[in-house]
């Protein structure tokens, strides 16, 4: 089959790189793609969020399965416009990809399905809003209710900062996404991701992670879109992912199609877990980035067979089957980011890694200028291990690192600190 990929990043190469090995693939196209991604597959220059325009490139070139890997496609309705026209794909309607465009929406659809989550007020107004914050103290979280670009949380240790960021969201400092707000109660414990497929019905597990957000080692810095993730994660035990499950998601699931806007896709379950009990803290719509390396990782080929599964809505009895093995991947960002920084350089040393099942390093922010690779994003590569132990996959990760050759660049050096203490 002919198979596109929508997205630019790590988690589409990632993606594209498990799709590539399983046989049912003839054809891959990935939409923009990157440099990295332009190795394995045909990279089609395409605007991802325009429906009409992916659409009419999934006809032109007999494309039979598309997979949607960012949140903003989803929220404006490309994977509508795609099955409108017949054509099979992996990812939520618009209705159903407000889990992640809507805070408000999630809360209300963990109230109906009494998933435990953080008590919270959901707000139009700035005076409602600082009434309710005076009320509950600091700390607390205040959110923007849209799409802010992982941006729109603010994690409020003292009531001022609350404040000033009630005031910021609706003085229009995150434009459209901030003209509703959310305030929660601040949840203690550890955070962890848990990832689940859905065919609108039934749910399949497909794995756990943990990632880092801060920028700099010790978890200090300003917070990223994650600096490096691992899988499993081993706070996110069986139980807890059984309790996840039936408390969480699977409510949620059902409360969705109770509405008629079943959730087809991925759903990426962001868990605070304390004391033995998980709690949701958000649903993504997508894999993460990097969550999605160590998935893939992990998962392989079969990915593909269990997305298929999950459009065409064949997954109940579906198994995901696990080598007992652990994954890590270490990101290199451009110097500066998540502020500044320079795009252009050149990177050295890729040519002599190896690109085995074991050891890829994974394209996120890359292009090729007159014949040389050159960084072009904050984020820009994923350098990416499997292992029989986490240690084993960190090592393998490092030693891949240490043979690149690009001094704008740097990464993480602790990356599974919680995993490997
Ligand atoms: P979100 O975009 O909702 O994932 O929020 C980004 C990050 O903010 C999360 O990964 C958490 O680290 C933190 N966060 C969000 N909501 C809460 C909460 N209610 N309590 C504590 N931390 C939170
Ligand atoms: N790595 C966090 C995310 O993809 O949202």
């Amino acid at each position: 089959m002919n198979i596109l990929i929508l997205g630019s990043g790590g988690r589409e190469h990632a993606l594209a790189w498990a799709v590539m090995q399983n046989p049912k693939c003839d054809r891959l196209f990935v939409a923009p793609g990157n440099a990295g991604i332009a190795g394995i597959a045909e990279c089609a220059d395409l605007d991802i969020n325009d429906g009409a325009a992916v659409t009419g490139f999934a006809t032109d070139n007999a494309v039979d399965f598309v997979i949607i890997g960012p949140e903003a496609p989803l929220a404006a309705g490309v994977a509508d416009n795609l099955r409108a026209a017949g054509i099979l794909t992996f990812g939520p309607s618009a209705a159903a990809a407000r889990l992640e465009a809507s805070k408000a929406f999630t809360k209300e659809i963990c109230d109906a399905a009494g998933a435990p989550t953080a008590a919270y007020g959901h707000f139009t107004d700035a005076q409602a809003a600082r009434a309710y914050l005076r009320e509950k103290g600091a700390p607390i979280v205040v959110k923007a209710d849209g799409l802010a670009a992982g941006k729109g949380v603010i994690v409020a240790m003292t009531e001022d900062e609350a404040l000033a960021a009630v005031d910021d969201m609706f003085g229009g400092g995150f434009g459209e996404a901030g003209a509703e707000v959310v305030i929660e109660e601040f949840m203690e414990g550890e955070e962890a991701s848990f990832f689940v497929l859905s065919d609108g019905q039934n749910v399949l597990p497909i794995g756990t992670a943990q990632d880092h957000k801060r920028a700099f080692d010790g978890d200090e810095g300003p917070n990223t879109g994650g600096m490096g993730a691992y899988s499993p994660a081993p706070v996110l035990t069986d139980a807890i992912a059984e309790a996840a499950l039936s408390q969480i998601v699977a409510p949620t699931i059902a409360e969705m199609a109770r509405r008629g806007t079943p959730y087809q896709g991925v759903l990426y379950v962001g868990l605070m877990i304390r004391d033995g009990q998980p709690r949701l803290v958000e649903y993504n719509v997508r894999f993460g980035d990097p969550e999605c390396q160590v998935l893939m990782m992990r998962l392989g080929a079969q990915a593909l067979d269990l997305m298929l599964a999950a459009a065409e809505g064949r997954l109940e009895g579906a198994r995901a089957e696990w080598a007992d093995d652990h994954a890590m991947t270490v990101v290199m960002a451009a110097r500066g980011y998540p502020g500044a920084y320079q795009k252009g350089n050149e990177i050295g040393g890729l040519e002599d890694l190896p690109e085995t099942s074991r050891e890829m390093v994974f394209h996120a922010g890359t292009t090729m200028e007159e014949g040389r690779l050159v960084a072009n994003g904050g984020r820009v590569l994923n350098v990416t291990a499997r292992g029989a132990s986490l240690a084993e996959a960190r090592a393998r990760a490092y030693d891949m690192i240490d043979q690149i050759d690009w001094p704008e660049g740097f990464c993480r050096s602790d990356i599974g600190w919680r995993a490997l203490r």
